[in-house]
């Protein structure tokens, strides 16, 4: 066992594991986030494209944190500093600040989810792109953003991760049961198959776009929660027992299949419905613009339905941030000695304060969400891929620990990608966002 101190033991059991780091995975990113960037990216080249990050590379990035987090037992910064020494630090500093970041405004966008949930109660807009331009931005989205980062705060502060885990035990299933119930919805829709084309004919020229590669890396990365230290600092609370390589394909085959579900909910909707023209008008408003016009159609089942959809997307947005604000925590615990109840209320406070401009201008809040996913996240997993590739001692003897006979396939596979494909392909993507940085 890696040595932690027992107020940070955390995981049992193989699906308490595999749960909580899916937790941090499926999320807004997986939702809002996924169906802006394939609209903003041309659809299905986009989605072929993320896919194939993926499981090619974030499957292999996600591996090297279990093997960072699992040999360390630490959270990010110690773990930098006892696998790769002074030198690493930086990194997992960028482990503190980029979670941080991405905390700020996707406690906006849980808020718009909740005034969602608040709505359907009370009955959704015919006028969805209205609705959405009336509460995305201003006085009402700040105090909204506030409510969450309260919320969040006050989980961490409290370190009752069982109450969240085991709504999210509930909840998520629950979500899928609902998605796959709306993807057959969408289906039935007269004039769907216009957004199925969209979603899934992939143009080929497209496909070697580099700005559509660097969009689907990005998106790839940050939904699986790479790359932001949550998957090493989880990994930290891990014993000899767990197949590293076996949770890492668990946890991005049911990361994707929500995201794909998703789309395959709310492109033929929006084709459906003929909302392409608003949704191309506020691209990030992608989702909050077509679901709840979907649940309007539907009356008073739209409205039942509508209000267990946002209420369940609102959990899965609060996992994930739960896991982010907890990485920040953990780090201020460990690095400053801090205790966890004026860590959590420091972090909470800074991610509230940070996020004030996102809930008043959503320029900023795209500009935030580029510079994190495509800066922050991206070089965050390249310190994850060398780490693990480069600088440790026998990562391949951790991969080992546990595997499967299955899984022992792979593992040399997994190894050539750790060591060379990802490194090589996230240095050249990285270089492509500080050239149309500069340009
Ligand atoms: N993966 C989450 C999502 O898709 O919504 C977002 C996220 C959570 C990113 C935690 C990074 C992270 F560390």
């Amino acid at each position: 066992m890696p040595s932690v101190t027992p107020s940070r033991e955390f995981f049992a059991t193989r699906p308490g594991f595999v749960l909580a780091a899916a937790g941090s995975a499926v999320g807004l990113g997986n939702m809002w986030r996924f169906s802006y960037q394939a609209a903003e990216g041309g659809g299905a080249a986009f989605v072929v494209l993320y896919v194939m990050m993926t499981f090619l590379i974030g499957v292999p990035i996600m591996a090297s944190e279990f093997v960072i987090g699992r040999r360390s037992g630490r959270s990010p910064v110690g773990a930098y500093r006892s696998l790769g020494g002074a030198v690493w630090v930086p990194v997992g500093y960028l482990a503190v600040l980029a979670p941080l970041v991405i905390l700020a405004y996707f406690s906006v966008i849980s808020g718009w989810t909740l005034r969602y949930a608040i709505d359907a109660i009370s009955g959704f807009s015919a006028e969805p792109a209205l609705r959405f331009a009336e509460i995305s931005s201003g006085p009402s989205a700040v105090l909204y953003h506030l409510i969450l980062m309260g919320v969040t705060t006050a989980i961490v502060f409290r370190g009752i991760r069982k109450g969240i885990e085991r709504v999210s035990l509930i909840l998520m299933p629950v979500l899928l049961v609902l998605l796959i119930g709306l993807v057959a919805w969408a289906y039935s829709l007269p004039g769907s198959e216009q957004g199925y084309s969209f979603y899934l004919k992939p143009s080929f020229e497209s496909l070697a776009d580099p700005s559509v590669i660097k969009q689907a890396a990005a998106q790839a990365f940050l939904s699986l929660s790479v790359g932001m230290g949550v998957m090493i600092t989880y990994a930290s609370y891990l014993d000899h027992g767990h197949d590293l390589s076996q949770e890492a394909v668990s946890v991005s085959m049911f990361d994707f299949s929500v995201a794909f579900l998703g789309g395959l909910v709310v492109f033929p909707v929006i084709f459906a419905l003929g909302l392409s023209g608003e949704v191309g008008a506020s691209t990030i408003g992608a989702l909050f613009i077509s679901i709840p016009a979907a649940f309007v159609e539907m009356g008073i089942v739209g409205q039942v339905v509508g209000l267990i959809f946002f209420f369940a997307l609102l959990v899965a947005g609060l996992t994930s941030s739960i896991s982010l604000l907890e990485v920040v925590v953990a780090s201020f615990m460990d690095e400053v000695k801090l205790s966890r109840g004026k860590s959590a209320l420091i972090a909470g406070a800074i991610a509230a304060a940070v996020g004030i401009m996102p809930a008043n201008s959503q320029s900023a809040l795209g500009i935030m969400d580029k510079v994190a996913s495509e800066i922050f996240v991206v070089a965050g997993a390249l310190g994850s891929v060398l780490l693990a590739g480069w600088v440790l001692k026998d990562p391949l003897s951790e991969l080992r620990t546990g595997v499967s006979s299955f899984f022992a396939r792979i593992v040399p596979g997994l190894m050539f990608v750790i060591r060379y494909l990802a490194p090589a392909f996230i240095a050249i993507i990285l270089w492509f966002t500080v050239r149309d940085a500069i340009a």
